[in-house]
């Protein structure tokens, strides 16, 4: 070793530093403490650059082979927990590199040959958020598994189906949860579409220019599974756009999982009752020994904001960045990172929940839809079937909602006399056409709720999910 080199905590700088970091800005400036988490990728893509290198000729085969077993014993100090570089490694890139040239020797300092911290880190990333992309598109059909299982199983449990939070129309129990089903589904091929973007290699491209040696991308590109390479250099180091595509997407599962979750907390309370929480997902309350809360639905609408907040960051992050690489994309980790985290812990809570963690009390659910005036529409398509315009029966049914409503009956509780004085064209069917079963049945238009429509519909969507 270079007798005039800087001391322990600039060596990773060039003999142009002479002196070392301020401790503060060393903490400042690194990231170990949390691109550790890209290491595996990082091992990885080296033994691809690595190869790379000894195939074009700019190193040996030998060389090459060192390279690769040095950074195969890196990882696996690593997964026995024995590896655990601090702050004077400054990242993760040269966390590994020293650790590899002190396990190799010299030959660990060609690893760096014909690339750069950008374009290695853009690989990390990608080949990171490859990975969880993969997880998290898995996770979503364990999710549309979780609900298409009680879906299957309440195709004819009613549910009341809302607008404005007031009493619409009947339901399907099936059919609602398949509109979710349908947001999952809709999630998956989001994230499939980014997927193909993330998988773009920027490796090769240097610092920004791309490099004097006679490297091969595609050859490393190949080694990493990668679809396509960037075809420009400065693009390939600075561009992030798949990182906002990524967190875009997981903003929207969240919403979809946010929804879902408000509507599990409302079932739940008592004003509601149509769920009931089972003890392995619920938690009670340091002072009221009665109360069974819903944390898993809480927490999980709780933890979407910071899904947004990473979202806004990673936009805000690299709006007012000149080309090519500058520090500032240090920080699109944590926000990725967390952006990952939080959506595959949310997905897989939601799931638990629906797989083992609530029961749909379908007593209580019959009830509430036959002591309503949901079927108020229906009545007003009774008399358009048998030819009165549909304006004149909703004006109709109005009032006889209204009139109903003044001697507290149901429209059901309606005597046939009645229903005659408010209309000649009633007659006895209208206590069958009007009944909560029959109302969701006949909603059998394409998409609706018409039971014959929803099993089509569970039908299809186990064929999304297995395909
Ligand atoms: N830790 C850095 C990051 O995450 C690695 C790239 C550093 N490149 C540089 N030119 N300083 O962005």
């Amino acid at each position: 070793m270079a007798t005039s080199s800087p001391s322990s905590s600039s060596q990773t700088w060039s003999q142009r530093f002479e002196s070392a970091l301020h401790p503060a800005i060393a903490q400042f400036n690194a990231s170990i403490g949390f691109d550790i988490e890209l290491i595996e990728y990082d091992i990885t893509a080296s033994q691809a650059h690595a190869k790379m290198l000894a195939k074009a000729g700019i190193i040996s085969a030998e060389e090459g082979e060192q390279l690769v077993a040095g950074l195969e014993q890196v990882r696996q100090e690593h997964r026995n927990g024995q590896f655990n570089p601090g702050i004077d490694a400054e990242d993760v890139h040269f966390a590994v590199e020293r650790r590899l040239t002190e396990i190799i020797g010299d030959t660990g300092k060609k690893l760096h040959t014909g690339r750069s911290r950008n374009d290695q880190v853009g690989t990390d990333t990608r080949l990171y958020l490859r990975d969880k992309i993969s997880r998290i598109r898995q996770q979503l059909i364990d999710f549309q598994t979780a609900l298409l299982t009680i879906a299957e199983a309440n195709v004819e449990t009613l549910i009341p189906g809302y607008t404005h939070l007031q009493r619409a129309q009947p339901l399907s129990l099936a059919h609602h949860l398949l509109a979710y089903v349908a947001m999952a589904q809709r999630d998956r091929e989001r994230l499939e579409q980014i997927s193909q973007r993330v998988n773009t290699s920027p490796l090769g491209c240097g610092a920004l220019a791309g490099t004097t040696f006679p490297i091969d991308r595609h050859y490393s590109a190949e080694l990493l599974g990668f679809e396509r390479i960037y075809r420009n250099s400065l693009d390939g180091v600075s561009d992030r756009d798949f990182a906002v595509e990524f967190l875009c997407a997981a903003s929207l599962i969240m919403v979809h999982l946010s929804r879902l979750s408000e509507e599990v907390i409302f079932w739940a309370s008592e004003e509601f009752r149509f769920i009931k929480l089972k003890d392995s997902c619920s938690t009670g309350s340091s002072i009221m020994p009665q109360k069974k809360n819903p944390d898993v639905p809480e927490l999980v609408r709780g933890k979407t904001g910071r899904v947004f907040g990473h979202l806004q960051a990673m936009l805000t992050l690299i709006k007012g960045l000149p080309l090519a690489y500058n520090k500032d994309f240090q920080e699109d980790k944590e926000a990725l990172f967390d952006g990952v985290k939080t959506v595959s812990a949310c997905l897989e809570a939601m799931t638990i929940l629906f797989q083992e963690g609530l029961e749909f009390q379908t007593t209580r659910l019959a009830a509430a839809v036959a002591s309503d005036f949901s079927n108020a529409t229906d009545v007003a398509d009774y008399l358009a079937a048998k030819g009165v315009p549909f304006r004149e029966a909703y004006n109709l049914v109005g009032k006889i909602v209204r009139t109903s409503l003044a001697v507290n009956k149901l429209l059901k509780d309606l005597t046939l006399e009645e229903w005659q004085n408010l209309h000649p064209a009633f007659e006895a069917d209208i206590y069958e056409a009007i009944a909560p079963q029959k109302v969701v049945a006949a909603r059998n238009s394409y998409g609706g709720t018409g039971f014959a429509q929803v099993r089509d519909a569970i039908a299809q969507a186990w064929e999304q999910v297995k395909s």
